[in-house]
């Protein structure tokens, strides 16, 4: 595809770039996105699978629907829009990835400053010490597993109405203030907080880009929407990046 000659130099003259991706980055692997025609929240309730509430009314049934997931994530690959995502941080003085997803395919794709504000799906945390481990077999249980002290552990992700990690939240927020080019990339800018690092970043004086199939609740802040699917447009931008 056909880069804007204003979005390549943008690309191009960026010193600090931050990027935000959500679920449709991660589409083309094969896992579903929350919202649009198929999505997850449209099979169940988020209030019966995602919610510290539903966890301490049903451990079982969240934690199966956790497992569930995580089989998804296990089964899925990078995608060539995670790849060169991964090879574009390394042509940037600044670069940092905060992703709302927590399938952990930026890390195997590559890459490295990755901010996952939303947890990581194959992680457990007790909840009563706070212990944080990535158990594999955990992911074969059919119920949750107790620590030494006692506590059950849940998935290490962030639920509806629970709060972002602080250090993941304080780090993304930073980035977004310090950037000059802001991307984002596959989500609907729908979910506070994580909704509210486009708005940084303008206010800051950066530059937007949004790639998605669709416009988003972010795109009347953007200055260059470019839609498609995240598995072409990124590659077009890295080929672009590279005087391609
Ligand atoms: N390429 C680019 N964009 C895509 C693709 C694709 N192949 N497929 C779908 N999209 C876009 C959709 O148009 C939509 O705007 O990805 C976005 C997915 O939006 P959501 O499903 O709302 O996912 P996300 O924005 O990540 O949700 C934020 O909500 O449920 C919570 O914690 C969960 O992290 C998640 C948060
Ligand atoms: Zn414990």
């Amino acid at each position: 595809m056909k880069v804007p000659e204003e979005v390549v130099a943008a690309l191009r003259s960026a010193g600090s770039v931050t990027v935000l991706t959500g679920a449709g980055i991660s589409a083309e692997s094969g896992i579903p996105t929350f919202r649009g025609p198929d999505g997850v929240w449209r099979e169940v309730d988020p209030e019966d699978v995602a919610t510290p509430e539903a966890f301490l009314r049903d451990p079982l049934g969240v934690w199966r629907w956790h497992k569930k997931m995580r089989k998804l994530v296990l089964s899925a690959e990078p995608n060539p829009a995670h790849r060169a995502l991964a090879r574009m941080e390394g042509m940037y003085e600044n670069f940092t990835l905060v992703t709302q997803n927590v399938d952990g395919l930026h890390r195997r794709a590559g890459s490295r400053n990755v901010v996952e504000v939303h947890g990581n799906i194959l992680r457990d945390r007790c909840q009563d010490c706070g212990k944080v481990v990535e158990e594999p077999e955990f992911w074969e249980m059919d119920s949750p597993p107790r620590c030494s002290c006692g506590g059950l552990f849940r998935p290490d992700v962030v639920w509806f109405g629970e709060p972002l990690p602080k250090e993941a939240w304080e780090e993304a927020e930073g980035a977004s203030k310090r950037c000059d080019l802001f991307l984002l990339v596959g989500t609907s800018a729908s979910v506070y907080p994580a909704a509210l690092l486009p708005q940084v970043a303008k206010s800051s004086g950066a530059y937007l880009i949004e790639v998605n199939v669709g416009p988003s609740e972010a795109s009347p802040l953007v200055d260059s929407s470019i839609f498609g699917r995240a598995g072409e447009v990124l590659p077009s931008l890295l080929r672009a990046l590279e005087g391609g």
